[in-house]
């Protein structure tokens, strides 16, 4: 069947070959079919004199299919067709806008000539996909521009500007105005010119960018920005390789490669994690009948911490906010605080001052509640106490429109007592930011028994437009994400009492491959907020007294973390480095003697067994208890909100990489050693280990019984 996306219009005797398919112009299956017949075309014709390949919508072919990375290796099909477009005899251009990835790249590579608007944006992020650029990126970039910038440019897996491709190599021209007539000029130049095809693909990486050395440097890089993962030092191997075959050769070990790599656990882990944030705001089994409200206002009530920073959300996103506290100097400060925001981001050159004084003129600081009247959202940020935040609802359900979402960001109360201070249940919701609320992308959303589809539905809708990951929750004790955290967390302070020190036990995490050590999350948070919520839930904690200990012993003794010099570590002025602190250690090794806490050699697996294994255990009681909608949301939360390694496919999919068999087995020797206190198998692990069968089986036989019901 002909490709509905893919057409070739005549301008003269210059074909220009245009795609269309939205929204980023991916080159899928279809898309692939559609370039192969224009090719043909192109051949057909005699009087052809040049080509152009250009797109239109919002950018040029954004990459390749990654929905096809499960399924028969593509990379032939590939190459045959960007080798033919290379292969043609007359010049090819590729006329670029927006933002293009990956495939998109190398396929403007296997042009001839590049030319684009100045506004466009390259990347080639395959490594962080556990790949490497698969379609002639590897074989192709280093002939055009050397091995070094090359690899770099993989390596460091990040957009460049069209200026900096410019300096690059990659570019020929930044053209300003309509891009067809200026690729269209471009070529008449080049034929005036009496300038035909220019083939990277016959081009030599030269020598000097493709030494040992460069790539002995180039192997350290790769090793340090992905540690624990192969594909950096793979796409090396293939520039490698680049620097010392022919088009041909490379291009089949390139291809030889880049499928080892998707058998890797670390790219069936980043594809899922991609999968997995992408899916993450359908909600199954919500009534379709109810579509999501539109959002025109918002509200925040508390300047603080994360009010100010869900004011920037949503002036971000072009909505209007209005941001209430309590008295004047506390919304001083919040407004302070956007200020600096904003700031920020001008002097990174992230936004101009223009923009910075559009947004901030978004904000309308007040400090009366009777202006949220019309907001279409509100969301409450005031301090974590559940009579203030009961007395705000009482309030906003007199003052709030009719319809409106009512939103709390509380982290650790029960939100259907919340809801039960206003007279409609169905609007109250959590919307549960991260701090920093304006850059963490995780929003978890907590639904109460009563919480309405169109309350659901409109927070999930509203959570793209101010660029968050929803993940949809019920109502528990730390939702999912703070939840899972507490076996972690408890873990970890209980092996600094038992003698590991805090170095230790975060650096074993570390290398296993969590963002931060959760105890210098703990300084980064300040000790004081872990020992005002442990205060606060004292009831909910089981008969050990050892827990959280150590955050209590070094709360006593002054020690605040990073806001006051000294936590689980030392701080120096104006440094966020950390240092050994033995006072921190001595502090640590008395309480645990008062405890009577005997002392154990840590290993580092031990550690981080240890840590995890109860955050993995956790996850299945969530699961299980339906507080998530699906295993994979649960990775969404840990990846995007807790610093797990993406790598690692999030926490449900690692359980399954190590076999849940090994991970019950794991869970029942430490309960051997420690007790059943805090070693207690989730029933739904059991379940599955006991019928062999995997989380998705058990799924799908959910999804089974509640079609059924
Ligand atoms: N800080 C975090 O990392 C984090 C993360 C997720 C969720 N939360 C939750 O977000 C909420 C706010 O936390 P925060 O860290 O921003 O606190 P914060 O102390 O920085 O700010 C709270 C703000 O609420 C204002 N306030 C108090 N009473 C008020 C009233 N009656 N009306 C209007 N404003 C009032 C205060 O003046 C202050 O500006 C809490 O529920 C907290 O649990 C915090």
């Amino acid at each position: 069947m002909p490709s509905q996306c893919v057409r070739v219009e005549w301008d003269g005797d210059f074909a220009v070959v245009i795609t269309n398919n939205p929204p980023v112009n991916t080159i899928t299956a279809d898309v692939r079919a559609g370039l192969n017949a224009a090719l043909a075309t192109i051949k057909a014709s005699y009087s052809v004199r040049g080509v152009v390949l250009m797109c239109e919508g919002s950018t040029f072919f954004s990459g390749a299919d990654i929905g096809e990375f499960s399924g028969p290796p593509r990379e032939v099909e590939y190459r045959t067709l960007f080798n033919a477009f290379e292969a043609l005899e007359v010049p090819v251009v590729a006329a670029m806008h927006g933002t293009v990835m990956g495939g998109g790249s190398e396929l403007a590579l296997a042009c001839h000539y590049r030319i684009a608007a100045p506004s466009t944006r390259f990347a080639m992020p395959e490594v962080t996909l556990g790949i490497i650029p698969g379609a002639g990126g590897t074989q192709r970039l280093p002939r055009l521009i050397g091995a070094e910038k090359a690899l770099e440019f993989i390596l460091s897996a990040k957009p460049i500007s069209a200026q900096q491709a410019g300096e690059l190599g990659f570019l020929d021209e930044l053209v300003e105005g309509g891009l067809r007539a200026a690729a269209v000029n471009f070529v008449r130049l080049l034929l005036a010119a009496n300038k035909g095809p220019r083939r990277t693909g016959e081009m030599n990486v030269d020598p000097e960018s493709a030494t040992a050395g460069v790539f002995q440097k180039l192997t350290a890089q790769a090793r340090k920005a992905y540690p624990n993962r192969n594909a950096g030092l793979v796409a090396v191997d293939a520039v490698r390789k680049a620097s010392q075959s022919s088009l041909e050769e490379g291009l089949e070990y390139e291809t030889i490669r880049v499928n080892e790599c998707k058998q890797s656990v670390e790219s069936r882990g980043a594809v899922h994690v991609f999968f997995a944030e992408r899916d993450s705001r359908r909600v199954p089994g919500l009534d379709n009948a109810a579509s999501a409200a539109p959002v025109k206002s918002a509200g925040v009530i508390g300047a603080g911490t994360m009010g100010a920073g869900i004011a920037v959300c949503f002036a971000n996103a072009g909505i209007p906010v209005t941001m209430v506290d309590a008295n004047t100097p506390a919304l001083e400060r919040g407004i302070d605080s956007l200020n600096r925001t904003y700031q920020g981001m001008v002097d990174k050159g992230r936004i101009t001052a223009g923009e910075k004084a559009q947004r901030m003129g978004l904000i309308r600081p007040s400090l009366h509640y009777g202006e949220l009247r019309d907001a279409d959202v509100v969301v409450e940020a005031v301090f974590e106490s559940m009579d203030l935040k009961k007395q705000i609802f009482t309030k906003l359900n007199g003052i709030a429109k009719r319809g409106a979402v009512l939103a709390t960001n509380t982290s650790t109360l029960d939100i259907e007592i919340i809801a039960d201070s206003t007279s409609r249940p169905g609007d109250v919701i959590g919307m549960h930011f991260f701090a920093p609320a304006n850059v963490m992308p995780l929003l978890e959303v907590v639904r109460t028994s009563r919480t309405s589809a169109t309350t659901i539905r409109t927070v999930m809708e509203l959570a793209k437009r101010i660029r968050k990951t929803p993940v949809l929750a019920r109502v528990c004790y730390g939702f999912i994400g703070n939840r899972m955290m507490e076996g972690y967390a408890r873990e970890a302070e209980r092996m600094v009492l038992e003698g590991a020190t805090p170095r230790q036990v975060d650096g074993a995490l570390e290398e296993w491959g969590m963002a931060m050590g959760i105890l210098a999350v703990f300084d980064m948070a300040g000790i004081e907020v872990g020992v005002n919520v442990h205060r606060a839930n004292a009831t909910r904690y089981p008969a050990d007294p050892t827990y959280y200990q150590a955050d209590f012993a070094l709360h006593e003794a002054g020690r605040m973390g990073q806001k006051n010099g000294k936590g689980y570590y030392r701080y120096e002025a104006g440094n966020r480095s950390r240092f050994d602190d033995p006072d921190a250690v001595e502090i640590l090794r008395q309480r645990a003697h008062v405890l009577g806490i005997e002392t154990r050699n840590h290993s580092t697996e031990e550690i981080q067994q240890r840590c995890l294994y109860p955050l993995l255990n956790e996850g299945f009681r969530i699961l299980g208890e339906g507080i998530a909608m699906r295993a994979a949301d649960i990775d969404v939360v840990w990846t995007s909100g807790y610093g797990f390694p993406r790598y690692r496919g999030g926490p449900m999919f690692h359980a399954e990489t190590m076999g849940l068999p090994a991970l019950l087995a794991g869970i029942h020797e430490y309960r051997d050693v420690f007790g059943r206190m805090h070693w207690e198998p989730a029933p739904l692990l059991v379940e599955l280990v006991e019928r062999g069968i995997r989380i998705a089986d058990w799924e799908r036989e959910q999804q089974g019984e509640g079609a059924l019901a």
